[in-house]
């Protein structure tokens, strides 16, 4: 059975996403010079330089590892229709997933083939139904819940997250997207599992007990 996991970077303040994030206000509040301290730690690594055809070079060693193991284990992802929405604008033509990605939303629309196996299903009945579809597609990898905020609180809340990774950057948003929130009884309890610090983020797994 697939190991279903939360993986995502979050501000020292608790938030996966600055205030006013959107590609239409770029000046908003700073957003894009606060983003880019969550997510800088990220894009030096060798694994992601090549996983995104940036080059050769970049950063190796125990966080290179923990990035690359991350995009190996997974066989589908899940998010929102606002992850969906900015990255639809920002993503290369190759849309940086490179498995089945199912997007919960309210709108209808026909799957949407990226070149490099990325292809995006638009899923309106509900979080249950996205993941039966991503554990069918993931074939024995696991199932990652990629964000935003809101959607990750509904997995939760379903009590149907088994791992949260976290890399914890060194930042205050001082608003924005707060992680944990609208959750409900009873919740989840998780353990930890590995702690790796870094410069540039801690990186936290916590497994559900
Ligand atoms: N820091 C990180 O690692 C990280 C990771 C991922 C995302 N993010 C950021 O997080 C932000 C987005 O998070 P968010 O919490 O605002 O939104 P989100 O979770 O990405 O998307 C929420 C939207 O998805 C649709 N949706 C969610 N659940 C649904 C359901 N059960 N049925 C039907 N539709 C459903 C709804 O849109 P419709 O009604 O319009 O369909 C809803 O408004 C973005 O700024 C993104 O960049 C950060």
């Amino acid at each position: 059975m697939s190991t279903v996991f939360v993986n995502i970077g979050l501000s020292l303040d608790g938030y996966l996403a600055p205030d006013g994030m959107t590609m239409a206000n770029p000046g908003y509040r700073n957003w894009g010079a606060k983003w880019g301290k969550l997510m800088g730690w990220l894009l030096n690594q060798q694994s992601f330089r090549e996983a995104h055809h940036f080059g050769p070079g970049g950063e190796t060693g125990a966080v290179n590892d923990l990035v690359r193991h991350t995009s190996e284990r997974i066989g589908a992802n899940i998010m929102g229709k606002r992850m969906f929405d900015q990255g639809e604008q920002a993503w290369p033509e190759e849309a940086p997933f490179h498995t089945p990605v199912y997007v919960l939303t309210n709108e209808k629309r026909e799957p949407w083939v990226r070149p490099g196996g990325t292809t995006f299903h638009f899923i309106h009945d509900g979080p249950e139904h996205a993941l039966a579809l991503a554990r069918k597609s993931a074939g024995g990898r696991d199932v990652r819940i990629a964000g935003g905020a809101d959607v990750i609180q509904q997995y939760l809340n379903l009590g149907l997250v088994d791992e949260l990774e976290i890399a914890l950057a060194p930042v205050l948003f001082g608003g924005g997207r707060r992680l944990f929130d609208h959750l409900s009884e009873p919740l989840p309890q998780f353990r930890i599992d590995r702690v790796l610090d870094s410069p540039g983020a801690t990186h936290l797994r916590y497994v559900r007990q």
